[in-house]
């Protein structure tokens, strides 16, 4: 049997970004083949669209169609998903078939206060339905005040988040 394909969406751009150190854990745990997406596209924008959908977008849109599950992290920017995560669902839409429809999809969150994005979790699941995502909704993983929770080499200190990422990543691979 091949081993199943996962592709990470990182809401963060940034290099030191600890929603992408909780990914690649998520992909470590999950095993298999893993791809991050770039989501540095253009802003949304109408006309651009018209105008053809840019070669970014169009790329992702295979990476995800190619994948057999998706994680993606998502930080918590004044209580929502961060615009970069919004923008690239919104030029996924607009590519027909939507890549994510039906895809199998496990949410991460780390952020800097306590709650680990409870609210950023809730809000990117409503912004999934509209493409036909039902993301897992169990374990949660909410790694609050995440600055202290990965060592040196990007790997989680605290067994019970790394725990319940393995349990979600078992998941995922079950959806497949
Ligand atoms: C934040 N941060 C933050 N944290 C939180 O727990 N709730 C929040 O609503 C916000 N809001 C927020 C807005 C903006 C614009 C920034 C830049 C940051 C802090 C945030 O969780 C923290 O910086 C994370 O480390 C960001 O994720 P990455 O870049 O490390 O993946």
């Amino acid at each position: 049997m091949t081993e199943p394909t996962l592709l990470g969406l990182c809401g963060s751009l940034r290099a030191g970004s600890l929603n992408r150190m909780l990914m690649r854990e998520g992909a470590r745990a999950f095993g298999g083949t893993f791809t991050e997406g770039d989501l540095r596209l253009p802003l949304y924008d109408g006309d651009l669209e018209e105008a053809g959908i840019p070669d970014s977008a169009t790329m992702l849109a295979a990476q995800i169609a190619e994948a057999d599950a998706l994680i993606i992290a998502c930080p918590e920017y004044n209580k929502a998903p961060p615009g970069v995560l919004k923008n690239a669902l919104d030029w996924l839409s607009r590519v027909k078939p939507n890549p994510l429809w039906g895809k199998p999809v496990a949410i991460v969150s780390a952020t800097g206060g306590r709650a680990g994005g409870e609210r950023t979790q809730t809000m990117l699941r409503a912004m999934l339905a509209p493409m036909r995502v039902e993301a897992l909704g169990w374990p949660e993983v909410l790694v609050g005040s995440a600055a202290s929770e990965f060592d040196a080499e990007g790997r989680l200190v605290n067994a019970r988040y790394a725990q319940a990422l393995a349990s979600l990543m078992e998941r995922l691979r079950t959806a497949i």
